[in-house]
C-alpha cells in the first residue's frame, strides 16, 4: 500500500488529491497548517476507506519546515511513495500593492519548500527504486502574468524543475509529473464580490475534484505533465505559437479587464 504525503490537504486541490489516493487505497499524511481541518479529514478517510492518515501541521513559509516536516516523516518511521507539493497560496494585484513580506512568503511556500521537499524526499525514493512525486503547478507557468506576477513566476519555477527532474530520474523508477490546472473554484481565487471567482474568458472555471482525478490519473500514469480540462489546454497549445510579443500584448489585455 503506497504511503502519499499532500502539502495543503486542509481545502482545495490538496483535499480532494487526498479524497482520490485515499480512495484508491492509499495511505495519507496530510500536511498543512490548519491541524483542526486536517483530522477532521483525516477521521472521514478513514472511516470511508479505512485509510491510514498522519496529520502534521506544519506552516511551509518557514524556510526550516521541510527538514522539520522530513525528519518528522522519518521517526515515525514512514517511508513516501508518493510526494505532493501542493500548497500554494496567491496575492493579486501589481507588485507595490501588496507588501514584500507577502511575496517572500508566497515563494518560500510555492517555489522554497517545493523544492526542499523533493530534494529531501527523491533520495529514500531512489534507494528504493520506486516513487512519484506530483507537483501542483499552473497555466500561469506558460506566459507571464501581469497582475499575478510572483504567482506565475513560482509556477514558471515549479513547471521547469519537475520537467528537469522528470528527465533526471528518467530509469530509476521514479516520477516526477507537473499538474497544471487553469482557474479552479477553491478559496485560493474566491472574491467577495457576489461569491464570483477569479476567472478567464470564455474558460469556464474547473471543479478541485475534477482537477484532483486528472492529476491522480497523470501521476500514476507517470507523465511529466498534464495541463487540466480541455479548454485550457487549448489555450496553453494557441499560446505556444504565439510570437513573444503577442503574448505579452495578450497578457496585459486579459490583466487589464482583471480576472
Ligand atoms: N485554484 C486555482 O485556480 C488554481 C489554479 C492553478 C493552480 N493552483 C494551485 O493549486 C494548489 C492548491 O491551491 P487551491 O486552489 O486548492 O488553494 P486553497 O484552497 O487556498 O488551498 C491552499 C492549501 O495550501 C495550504 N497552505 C497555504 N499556505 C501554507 C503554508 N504557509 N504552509 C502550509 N500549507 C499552506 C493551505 O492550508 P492551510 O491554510 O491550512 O495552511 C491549503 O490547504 C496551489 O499550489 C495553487 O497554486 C490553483
Amino acid at each position: 500500500m503506497n504511503t502519499v504525503l499532500v502539502t495543503g490537504a486542509s481545502g482545495g486541490i490538496g483535499e480532494q488529491l487526498a479524497r482520490v489516493f485515499a480512495k484508491n487505497k492509499c495511505n495519507l499524511i496530510l500536511v498543512a497548517r490548519s491541524q483542526a481541518k486536517l483530522q477532521s479529514l483525516a477521521s472521514e478517510l478513514k472511516s470511508q476507506y479505512g485509510t491510514s492518515c498522519t496529520v502534521i501541521s506544519s506552516d511551509l513559509s518557514d524556510p526550516a519546515a521541510p527538514a522539520a516536516l522530513f525528519e518528522q516523516v522519518q521517526a515515525a518511521g514512514l517511508h513516501v511513495d508518493i510526494l505532493v507539493n501542493n500548497a500554494g497560496l496567491l496575492y493579486e494585484g501589481p507588485l507595490h500593492a501588496n507588501p514584500l513580506e507577502s511575496h517572500l512568503q508566497l515563494l518560500q511556500v510555492n517555489v522554497n519548500a517545493c523544492a526542499a521537499l523533493a530534494y529531501l524526499f527523491l533520495k529514500p525514493m531512489l534507494e528504493k527504486r520506486s516513487g512519484k512525486i506530483l507537483n501542483v503547478a499552473s497555466t500561469s507557468a506558460f506566459q507571464p502574468v501581469p497582475m499575478l506576477s510572483t504567482y506565475g513566476a513560482s509556477k514558471a519555477f515549479l513547471l521547469s524543475f519537475s520537467e528537469a527532474l522528470s528527465i533526471e530520474t528518467q530509469g530509476t523508477g521514479v516520477t516526477v509529473t507537473a499538474l497544471c490546472p487553469g482557474f479552479t473554484n477553491t478559496d485560493m481565487i474566491a472574491k467577495d464580490n457576489g461569491g464570483k471567482s477569479m476567472n478567464l474568458p470564455f474558460v469556464p472555471n474547473m471543479e478541485a475534484s475534477e482537477v484532483a482525478q486528472e492529476g491522480y490519473d497523470a501521476c500514476m500514469a507517470g507523465k511529466f505533465m498534464h495541463i487540466n480540462g480541455r479548454m485550457n489546454q487549448l489555450v496553453v497549445e494557441v499560446g505556444r505559437f504565439q510570437p513573444r510579443p503577442l503574448r505579452r500584448f495578450l497578457s496585459g489585455l486579459i490583466a487589464k479587464r482583471g480576472f
